[in-house]
């Protein structure tokens, strides 16, 4: 898998998963977005220095997208993965590769009936806080900057 920041060429495509059932259930906000806001929406965040925004590719395709919003120090994570690639490992994958890559503090917002994003926060090294109005908070603190590299070669 690797990682490559989003473009404005990926919208169609980032729209469509976000206007999955699924995803849109998971979401704070569940109604469907339309494409003039969904726009909107994208080139603030490309623009935006405290947001980060990627897609994963496997062998070149598309499966999924995770983001990084930088909150008072934390890094905030969100994935979707491709609807028609679910399952398979892949929303596991996107967040460790990431959590592997920020030193900083991370966190991720999980709605408690979100049973494969809890598992994927505990996956990427987060542990649960608090839940907060049905929001599981979860938190990884900082890695020692020689800790990124360490991280990944722990036994
Ligand atoms: C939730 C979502 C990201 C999971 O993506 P995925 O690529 O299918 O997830 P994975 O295959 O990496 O599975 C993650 C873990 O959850 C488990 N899991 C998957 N579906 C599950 C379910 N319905 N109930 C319980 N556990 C589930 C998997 O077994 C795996 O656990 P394991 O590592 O112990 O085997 C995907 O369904 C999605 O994009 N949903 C809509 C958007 C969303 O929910 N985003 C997250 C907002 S916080």
């Amino acid at each position: 898998m690797m990682l490559r920041s989003v473009v404005m060429q990926d919208a169609d495509m980032l729209l469509t998963w976000r206007n999955d059932q699924e995803t849109r259930k998971a979401s704070h906000s569940t109604a469907e977005v339309g494409r003039d806001e969904h726009m909107a929406w994208l080139r603030r965040k490309l623009t935006n220095p405290a947001c980060r925004l990627f897609i994963a590719e496997e062998n070149g395709v598309p499966v999924g997208t995770i983001r990084a919003d930088l909150v008072e120090d934390v890094w905030e994570l969100s994935w979707t993965t491709a609807p028609e690639v679910r399952g398979q490992g892949i929303a596991t994958r996107m967040a460790v590769l990431l959590a592997c890559l920020i030193a900083e503090p991370i966190g991720a917002e999980v709605k408690v009936d979100n049973l494969a994003s809890a598992r994927i926060a505990e996956r990427a090294g987060m542990t649960f806080e608090r839940e907060t109005g049905g929001i599981l908070h979860y938190r990884r603190a900082a890695l020692a900057k020689s800790g990124v590299l360490a991280h990944l070669l722990e036994k």
